[in-house]
């Protein structure tokens, strides 16, 4: 059975493409099959960090009926083992899908054959990126260390979980009711947390408040800081932990730092993964990500890390 992994941000421009293409090399050569998937509707550009000519068909065309099924858009790389399904380069005007298309894809993705499915996701919090997120428990949510970016990061979370939520109810119920009024009327910092909420559809639902809290406890994305420069940079994923601890009732995973390095931007320009051709911190952290990820059991749960109180130092700790 496959990993389906999606990849998020919030924020754009913080090397969501760069760690999807570069995590999925490095899978690879550890014997892993993975598929990357440019679902960054609109602004598919993933081609280009793997090399590959926009010629081939891809999502938009699955989604415009010119193709039947996502298996036939998957294409080689230069790399063994790695593959790729492309975006909406070559027929535009996918970006904004119908619920039921996106639930296709959703669908079909764990039929492909594969160790791995990477999604790379677009930026913002719609509907249209965080609904490619929601089903799957093992995503990743890519910041940098800067203050808006981490505040993104923690809306992008917001409203996957709110999204969660809500579609978790039928269409027209008092629930969904319940649930749209809650997190549009709810302040941050009120101190009113989802267990608020799972209170209050209680009244109505005792079983649908206690899906909710398997929901809330289902949600467990995995957190890389990107473009990292300094030692203060990396305590910055306990931060966001901490907020969406505390105003979402969610925990996450601190799954890696990534480091700066001059030499990305140029290998994005030579259309060559830099892991290809660098063995230095960068690829390192690459390598420690993916062996967490291989690591993790059932639910995107890493085993030994369960229960600590300080993921960052204990991430830090464990030998690259
Ligand atoms: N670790 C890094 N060191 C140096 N530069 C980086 C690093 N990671 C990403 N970058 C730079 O950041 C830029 C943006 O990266 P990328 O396109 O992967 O972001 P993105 O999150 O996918 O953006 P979008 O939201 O527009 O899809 C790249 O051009 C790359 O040069
Ligand atoms: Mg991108």
């Amino acid at each position: 059975m496959n990993r389906i992994i999606p990849v998020a941000s919030g924020k754009g421009g913080v090397g969501k493409s760069f760690l999807t293409v570069n995590l999925g090399v490095t899978l690879a050569r550890m014997g892993k099959t993975v598929i990357l998937v440019d679902l960054d509707l609109g602004g598919s550009n993933l081609h280009t960090f793997l090399g590959i000519r926009n010629t081939s068909s891809g999502i938009g065309n699955y989604l415009n009926k010119q193709c039947g099924s996502l298996e036939e858009l998957i294409i080689p790389t230069d790399v063994d083992r790695l593959y790729f399904i492309p975006g909406d380069g070559l027929f535009t005007g996918a970006a904004q899908p119908h619920y039921f298309q996106k639930m296709k894809i959703i669908k079909e993705l764990p039929s492909l054959v594969a160790d791995y499915i990477l999604l790379d996701l677009g930026a913002g919090t719609g509907n249209n990126i965080v609904d490619y997120y929601i089903p799957f428990s093992e995503g990743l949510i890519v910041t940098v260390p800067e203050t808006t970016a981490i505040l993104n990061a923690y809306s992008f979370l917001k409203s996957a979980l709110s999204r969660s939520i809500f579609r978790s109810f039928p269409p027209h119920s008092e629930e969904r009711e319940i649930v749209r009024n809650f997190f549009k009327e709810r302040l941050e910092g009120s101190g009113e947390s989802l267990e608020a909420l799972a209170g209050k559809l209680s009244a109505i639902n005792p079983s649908g408040s206690q899906s909710v809290r398997e929901l809330i406890e289902g949600f467990y994305p995995g957190v890389i800081i990107n473009m990292g420069r300094s030692a203060t940079d990396r305590t910055l994923g306990s931060r966001l932990r901490s907020i969406s601890r505390k105003n979402l009732g969610i925990e996450m995973q601190y799954l890696g730092y990534v480091e700066w390095m001059p030499g990305v931007s140029r290998s994005i320009t030579g259309r060559r993964p830099y892991c290809l051709d660098n063995s230095d911190n960068l690829t390192k952290s690459l390598e420690g990500i993916c062996r967490r990820l291989e690591n993790m059991g059932p639910g995107g749960r890493i085993p030994s890390f369960e229960g600590d109180g300080d993921l960052d130092s204990l991430n830090w700790k464990e030998t690259l």
